[in-house]
């Protein structure tokens, strides 16, 4: 089946990322979400990034143009049923993204091909709960999404090859490049990425160096962009929270613990970059 229309579910850092590279692309979006000041405000950073990839003449003002042209917004989660192709990625919470489904499945065209951006819940799970497990799969980009090369491509245990298939060619007109991943609690990137932030943070809460020593450590001693704990800032420190929670409970090893400070600071509201506040203060 071609893909021509392609519905994101989520206008926040993740969808409107997958909404800009989506439009670029070729591919006409709707991108839906609950909130019409969410959207207006996604439209306005994507128009803001695109300007930026003009500026450094990564893509032509044309291009920009044409991509600005092919995103439409609704409030209406309907809407999203003649679409192609639907990308999930609203809140990372279980219960939202099942109650999501069950309100769109009764609106979807039979042959759309139904995916999440989940960073960690199990694919196989969620495609249990809609009516299309074959057609079900998990699409996961990475933060920032225009930037960032990589996006895995999670099989659940039902996932036919043609919804693979389907699913890696639209990886490819993007430009990106797919990792295919086994559904295991957080998959590939986070599963390893996740517990060396949580590392960093142990780090930091015993003692053996500060926020500004251990992330210079790690970006002039191991090459990485940014340092763990920045990084942390920029994903949100409940999103790092939740997914170290996957993979504890997932997989019932004690090395995956949380470290309490990390708790500590997702209780006081301070989740990074998102709240002003997080390892660094942004205010
Ligand atoms: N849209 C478009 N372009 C963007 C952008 C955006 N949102 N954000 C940055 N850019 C572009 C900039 O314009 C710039 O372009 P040029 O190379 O042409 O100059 C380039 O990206 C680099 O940006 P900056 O110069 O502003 O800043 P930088 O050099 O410090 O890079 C960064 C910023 C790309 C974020 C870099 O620090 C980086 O790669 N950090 C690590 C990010 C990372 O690890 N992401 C994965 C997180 S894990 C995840 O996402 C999975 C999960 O489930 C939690």
């Amino acid at each position: 089946m071609e893909i021509k229309t392609v519905g994101v579910i989520g206008a926040g850092q993740m969808g409107n990322g997958i909404a800009h590279v989506m439009a670029v692309a070729g591919y006409e979006v709707l991108l839906n979400d609950i909130s019409a000041d969410n959207l207006t405000k996604a439209v306005a950073l994507i128009d803001r990034n695109l300007d930026r990839q003009v500026q450094r003449e990564k893509i032509s003002a044309a291009t920009k143009a044409d991509a600005m042209a092919r995103i439409q917004t609704t409030t209406t989660l309907t809407d999203l049923g003649p679409t192609d192709l639907v990308i999930e990625a609203a809140t990372e919470r279980e219960t939202v993204k099942i109650a999501i489904f069950e309100d769109l499945l009764p609106h979807l065209k039979p042959n759309t091909i139904l995916t999440s951006n989940t960073s960690s819940i199990s694919i196989t799970k969620l495609a249990s709960r809609t009516d299309r497990p074959e057609k079900f799969m998990g699409f996961h980009f990475m933060n920032p999404v225009p930037v960032m090369q990589l996006v895995e491509l999670i099989r659940g245990i039902a996932t036919d090859e043609a919804t693979y298939l389907a699913c890696l060619s639209v990886v490819e007109k993007l430009g990106k490049t797919a990792a295919s991943a086994e559904d295991f609690p957080a998959f590939i990137v986070n599963r390893i990425l996740m517990p060396m932030i949580n590392e960093a943070v142990y780090t930091l809460y015993e003692g053996v160096g500060s926020v500004k020593s251990i992330d210079e450590s790690m970006k002039l001693g191991a090459n990485h962009p940014m340092g763990p704990l920045e990084l942390a800032d920029f994903i949100g420190l409940d999103t790092c929270l939740a997914i170290m929670n996957v993979l504890h409970d997932g997989l019932a090893d004690t090395k995956y613990r949380p470290c309490p400070l990390l708790t500590k600071y997702v209780e006081a509201g301070w989740l990074g970059r998102k709240t002003q506040r997080g390892f660094y203060d942004y205010r």
